[in-house]
């Protein structure tokens, strides 16, 4: 619910009503340009969408110790998941009770949690211990001073994260994936990578692009010729879809090294992705970093990182990522580009090729419609 009426009345004239009717693909437009270039658009979906889904903080094996820690940032706000010394993982708000200080400003490993700023110190299950120079201050308990949980949930050896206590478990909307994977484990991967990259376009021009696999001809035509495009499905549950491609028969120099076809796509609303092939996992965050910029957080897992006769599929799964990733970059630059232009509104959906981009547009309007009612 907006919280004042300036923020409804925002809400109000950035929305428009027609625009949240939710319509089947054949007769439905795309959302309207607005919504990705409007930074009062943005505060609107940090409450409605970001605050209300299940969020991917990392993987179990990126914090494998007690003490190791990870910092991400959930609707605009610092959070920080840590391995405690029991190994439950938990999460806080990476926000210290002094002044506002961080508890880390990059992952590592830890004993106490040590405020940067004046460093007050946490344990590890968010109790504040040390208060340097703190005597004569009245009326001031450390019991009123612990830092901030999050919800936390582990599923399949990820760890998810949400603000909101309200939202129905992690467990429940991804309980079908377990099944369409076997006998792939994501349990069973272990960290290997993370790249990083800073695009220049709304967090959902590059969520829209990933959905499709309409652009791959015309954007990525070396991997076009590694796909058996005809065959290109896209299923949608009701917070996930999944996109699969067989690959085709000439694909011997294939560097995902999975000629038995088995790669599964899955997209989690609203800005997860997690790509699986057999003794891989590739997960992306996509986190709003303005109305117009996005990070793009690639973490790589492998069932076996450390194996040298791995070494050589791990590159080339790498740098092809990187290849394909640089493609996406310069056409979702490009479109925010077009979406900012005078003329460009709204477009219509391919029924057979964007069945993803329409699913996700639809579960956006949906969260849209909750938070105005
Ligand atoms: S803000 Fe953390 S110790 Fe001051
Ligand atoms: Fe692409």
């Amino acid at each position: 619910m907006p919280k004042t009426i300036d923020e409804m009345k925002s809400s109000q004239s950035l929305i428009n009503p027609d625009d949240l009717k939710l319509k089947p693909i054949e007769r439905a437009e795309t959302i309207p340009s607005i919504w990705y270039t409007h930074p009062e658009f943005l505060k609107i979906e940090m409450d409605a969408v970001f605050k209300k889904n299940w969020q991917l903080a990392c993987h179990q094996s990126q914090i494998p110790e007690p003490g190791d820690s990870i910092c991400r940032t959930v609707a605009g706000n610092p959070v920080i998941i840590v391995r405690d010394q029991s190994g439950e993982i938990r999460a806080f708000y990476n926000v210290c009770r002094h002044r506002g200080g961080p508890l880390a400003v990059k992952s590592g490993t830890t004993t106490v949690l040590q405020c940067k700023y004046h460093g007050w110190t946490y344990l590890m299950d968010g109790s504040l211990r040390g208060v340097p120079q703190f005597d004569r201050v009245e009326l001031f308990d450390k019991k009123d001073f612990g830092l901030k949980p999050i919800r936390v949930e582990m599923w399949q050896g990820l760890v998810f994260i949400i603000l909101d206590d309200d939202t129905v478990s992690a467990e429940k909307i991804l309980k079908d994936i377990p099944e369409q994977i076997d006998p792939i484990r994501l349990d069973e991967m272990h960290y290997h990578t993370t790249t990083v990259d800073l695009i220049d376009c709304n967090w959902k021009v590059y969520v829209d692009n990933y959905l499709e696999g309409y652009h791959i001809p015309i954007v990525h035509p070396e991997l076009a010729g590694l796909l058996d495009y005809r065959n290109y499905i896209t299923e949608i549950s009701e917070y996930y879809s999944l996109q699969y491609s067989p690959f085709s028969n000439s694909s011997a120099d294939n560097p995902y090294n999975a000629e038995d076809g088995q790669a599964f796509y899955y997209f989690i609303y609203p800005n997860i992705m997690m790509n699986i092939l057999p003794g891989r996992l590739q997960t992306n965050i996509i986190e709003p970093v303005g109305h117009d910029k996005c990070r793009v957080i690639f973490d790589f897992f492998y069932t076996d990182p450390k194996k040298a006769a791995n070494m050589g599929t791990i590159k080339s799964d790498l740098d092809y990522s990187a290849k394909i990733q640089q493609e996406d970059i310069e056409i979702c630059e490009a479109v925010q580009a077009g979406l900012r232009s005078d003329i460009y509104d709204k477009g219509r959906f391919s029924v057979k090729r964007e069945l993803g981009v329409w699913h996700f547009q639809t579960l956006l309007k949906k969260n849209l419609l909750d938070f105005q009612s």
